[in-house]
């Protein structure tokens, strides 16, 4: 009997590969022709995450394609407001539209104790692409870190300045803290059920740790997110957990010391070499190339993509960008990409 060793978690548990595993977040998505037309049969990006035939194959379709190391559950971090109740839309051109809560009694009025049945299409998406994805490659499941789940909630959409939320971080903190507090049981339970169905890791998305002064990114982002991966530990003590705080710069290694995330996603802001110093030496780092380079293509991905694998050259480290893949990136991109990231080895 061979057990076929999957390098990504490997590299999980604290060692080195070369070559480093690779995924790439957004990899399934609307620059693959494949995903277009799975995505026009489905009749709404909600109902297509809620549609678990068609997301394990949008899941498996990259996997396909490319042979990446990961696969991610194809669904949203938005999901979890959709299951306590909230109302969300994905407008053509405009991203996500939710009823904003901004109240105590609006908080208070969502449904924070029979959610969990709504997500069951997207557990069952977790089962199906654990049953169909080759061996050697492994299972990420994911949520949004509480604060930018938060953020989508109290500002109905996505903005530029993020101003209602961070607005009731300075008037009503305690509000704040109590919205965070109830996302904090819900991902967790949502988190154990993805790691009961077959995701092998988990990746928190905070998206918009960036914007917050320091003792506020301390409060909402840090506090909120140790108290999740303690939640989710205590019932699955070894899963892996990649904490991707975008944009969070100079405080990256307050968030994993503060948190206990076993691995780091990272943007292309951050000196790999300041980053190295600054993390004990066994935290896998993931990153941590510009999205831009991988749509631009030809020498400036291929100079990029050198550049970047030398980064962190005695740490585990994951291949990945520093953001999701855009639009319009051509899909023989990442195939060049995957050559430049093998033949380095
Ligand atoms: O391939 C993967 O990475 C897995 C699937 C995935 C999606 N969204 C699919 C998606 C994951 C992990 C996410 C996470 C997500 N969703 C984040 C965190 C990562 C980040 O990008 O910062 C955030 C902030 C969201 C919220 C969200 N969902 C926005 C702002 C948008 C609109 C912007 C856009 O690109 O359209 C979405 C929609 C969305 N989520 C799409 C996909 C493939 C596009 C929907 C479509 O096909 O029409």
């Amino acid at each position: 009997l061979t057990v076929i060793e999957k390098p990504f978690l490997a590299v999980l548990g604290g060692q080195r590969r070369s070559p480093a595993p690779t995924w790439l977040m957004r990899q399934a998505g609307r620059y693959l022709p494949e995903y277009r037309e799975l995505r026009a049969k489905a009749g709404g990006f909600l109902a297509f995450c809620m549609n678990p035939p068609a997301a394990a194959e949008a899941t498996l379709q990259p996997i396909r394609r490319y042979g990446l190391d990961a696969a991610i559950l194809f669904s949203d971090i938005l999901v979890v407001p959709y299951a306590v109740g909230q109302s969300l839309d994905y407008l053509e051109g405009e991203g996500p539209k939710l009823g904003a809560v901004r109240t105590q009694a609006e908080i208070e009025a969502l449904d924070w104790v029979n959610w969990r049945p709504k997500l069951d299409p997207v557990i069952e998406t977790v089962s199906r692409i654990r049953e169909q994805l080759p061996q050697e490659t492994a299972l990420i499941g994911f949520a949004g870190s509480p604060w930018t789940v938060a953020a989508y909630m109290i500002e109905g959409g996505g903005t530029r300045e993020w101003f209602e939320i961070k607005a009731m971080g300075f008037r009503q903190p305690d509000l704040l803290d109590l919205l965070l507090d109830r996302l904090v049981d819900v991902t967790a339970d949502y988190l154990i059920a993805q790691v009961d169905a077959g995701a092998e890791v988990l990746q928190l998305f905070e998206s918009w740790a960036g914007v917050l002064p320091v003792a506020d990114f301390h409060r909402f982002v840090i506090k909120p997110t140790a108290k999740l991966v303690a939640k989710v530990r205590a019932r699955h003590p070894n899963v892996p957990i990649i904490g991707f705080p975008r944009g969070a710069g100079t405080l990256i290694p307050a968030y994993v010391a503060g948190t206990g995330v076993t691995a780091v996603s990272v943007d292309q802001t951050v000196d790999p070499v300041w980053l190295d110093q600054a993390l004990p030496p066994h935290v896998p780092v993931q990153g941590d190339l510009d999205p831009i380079l991988l749509k631009v293509g030809g020498q400036p991905l291929v100079d990029g993509i050198r550049q970047s694998l030398k980064h962190y050259p005695n740490r585990p480290r994951l291949f990945n960008l520093g953001h999701g893949v855009l639009q319009w990136t051509p899909p023989e991109n990442v195939t060049l990409l995957l050559q430049t990231i093998r033949e380095g080895a």
